[in-house]
């Protein structure tokens, strides 16, 4: 956005729809579709195998239009163009943004500074394949001959999510065989529970770091080499067959002890948040198998596709994003759920904390100004149902607005027996009542007319008017993910565009690790630290205590 355009908040596209909301305060969904019987159907858009129904939203096509001009006026288009065709447009850390290029076809030209980046994707693609497929066979074998049964992923955040997501996602499709862990927390428990029952002759480590600096990672892969050596009679040859690298950091790389024949690359303009269709993915790729995994690519660039080209009226992203905008920047909702009702999406609301939270948890725009705006909601969620049992009373009956979005599916997995299978209906139907219940509520009256005695009336009733966004699709497929993903991506980018924030940075992760390296020297060997508050100079002295120290 040039320099001197207008704030947002003074835009005039920004006003026109503070006025709209005043008017339609008040305005509930029961009314909206009372008066508009082909609601159901005008509001859903079909993106691939995505069916997305956004009915039960607060809008009307004048809310929709309003929305698509905020869009037109803060050139949503223009920005998204400009990030497809592989500009900087993360200007703090002076990066093009170009996860899109990891799922292009092979034979898209797309450009940074001069370089085609395609042919490399394709290229590690491929040395990946080659891989997996030796590990799936068996042809790569440990350091003492024995087959590879076991796979850790040691990464954290963008490094450890998306594998571990997806790993969940597509159990159904993963080789049973092999056993896939996923180790992330500095906390030694983890990597403890991890690989307690494992042989090291038959595990292999993949040690997944954009930076390889990464203390949690870095802390993790060190003492897993000790336990493989320890386990392995201490040959450090055997690092060469038990340990991989997936980064963009070829010298920190080899400094750790990894030959860089046995590195994956993936590059500077992959964001952390983004990267899990990169090298990232290589765990994921050994679990389901090369070919599943470039059906996941392909769903990817489908919705990378249709955003590209859908008309405005008909972005799925673009519509997902404003609708967001609408409640966070005009309602004063402060969160958003997702709630999957699948249990193989178990890992997902995590997984769009991430993508979401870092992306667009920032409260100056690109200018460094602070806005005066709301940015990123709170992403929170778990699987519908057991949701139900634990926090749904408060979406229901609380104080608070709380949009969210109900994912589903129509088809159980084929594994699953035949009496299991006859629970999916059990589970659809939840889905489909929660959507309901949220949107239309139950009046007082309806529950006079129930013979609900009168001072239980109020405790009885549902207010409704809480939206909802229903995506449906046939089954959980490696492609269906992929196109989920990006079109969680893809609205996150929109919102970001919105608010002229930068997407793409996440400074705000960086104090925290600043502190803790400075503040380990006081616990382990009671060292003074300049700087430190009273309140944690206090709270250490009560841990070393609490230690014996
Ligand atoms: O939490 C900050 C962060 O930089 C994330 O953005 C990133 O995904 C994660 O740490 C891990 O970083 P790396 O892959 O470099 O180890």
């Amino acid at each position: 956005m040039p320099e001197n355009a207008p704030l947002l908040t003074r835009r005039p596209q920004w006003t026109a729809l503070e006025d709209h909301r005043a008017k339609f305060n008040g305005t509930h969904l029961r009314d909206l579709f009372a008066g508009d019987p082909g609601r159901a159907g005008r509001y859903t858009v079909q993106v691939g195998d995505l069916h997305i129904d956004y009915s039960k939203h607060l809008v009307t096509d004048e809310t929709l239009a309003l929305l698509q001009e905020l869009a037109t006026a803060t050139d949503v288009f223009g920005q998204r163009d400009a990030m497809f065709r592989g500009e900087k447009i993360n200007t703090t850390e002076d990066r093009a943004v170009l996860h899109t290029a990891l799922r292009a076809p092979a034979g898209t030209v797309i450009e940074v500074d001069g370089e085609n980046v395609v042919p490399g994707v394709h290229a590690v693609l491929d040395k990946m394949t080659a891989f997996a497929d030796k590990v799936r066979s068996g042809e790569w074998t440990g350091h003492t001959g024995k087959r590879i049964k076991n796979v850790v992923n040691v990464g954290i955040g963008g490094s450890d999510l998306g594998p571990a997501m997806a790993y969940e996602a597509l159990r159904p499709f993963t080789a049973r065989e092999l056993t896939f862990r996923f180790v992330s927390n500095v906390d030694g428990a983890d990597l403890h529970e991890a690989v307690r029952d494992l042989d090291p002759a038959e595990t292999l480590f993949i040690i997944a770091s954009k930076t390889f600096t990464t203390i949690e990672t870095i802390t993790n892969a060190t003492a897993a080499r000790t336990w493989l050596l320890a386990g392995l009679g201490g040959d450090g040859a055997a690092v060469a067959k038990h340990f991989v690298a997936l980064s963009t950091n070829a010298e920190k790389v080899s400094d750790f002890g990894i030959d860089t024949a046995n590195m994956f690359e993936f590059w500077d303009w992959v964001g952390g948040r983004y990267s899990f269709d990169s090298a990232i993915g290589l765990s994921l790729m050994i679990a389901i198998g090369p070919d599943r995994f470039r059906e996941l690519l392909d769903g990817f660039h489908l919705v990378d596709e249709h955003f590209r080209t859908a008309p405005a009226e008909a972005n799925a992203p673009l519509l997902l994003g404003l609708l967001g905008i609408w409640y966070g920047n005009f309602h004063g909702a402060q969160s958003h759920a997702v709630l999957p009702y699948s249990h193989y999406l178990s890992k997902f609301t995590a997984y769009l904390q991430q993508l979401d939270m870092e992306s667009n948890g920032k409260s100056v725009d690109r200018e460094g100004r602070r806005v005066e705006w709301q940015t990123g909601p709170v992403v929170w969620g778990t699987p519908g149902t057991n949701g139900q049992h634990a926090y749904y009373q408060l979406i229901h009956q609380g104080t608070k607005l709380i949009p969210a979005d109900l994912i589903g599916f129509a088809n159980p997995v084929d594994e699953l027996s035949d009496d299991l299978k006859g629970q999916h209906d059990l589970l659809m139907a939840n889905l489909f009542a929660q959507g309901q219940a949220l949107a239309f509520g139950k009046t007082p009256d309806e529950v006079r007319a129930e013979g609900v005695a009168e001072e239980l009336v109020a405790h009885k009733t549902f207010q409704g008017n809480h939206p909802t966004t229903t995506i449906l699709a046939k089954e959980l497929t490696p492609s269906v993910l992929g196109q989920l993903i990006a079109l969680y991506e893809q609205k996150v980018f929109v919102q970001g565009a919105v608010w002229n924030i930068d997407s793409f940075d996440q400074w705000g992760v960086e104090l925290g690790k600043v502190l803790a390296k400075r503040v380990e020297p006081a616990l382990t060997e009671g060292a003074e630290v300049p700087g430190l508050d009273p309140s944690t100079q206090a709270l250490v002295g009560t841990y070393r205590a609490l230690r014996g120290r």
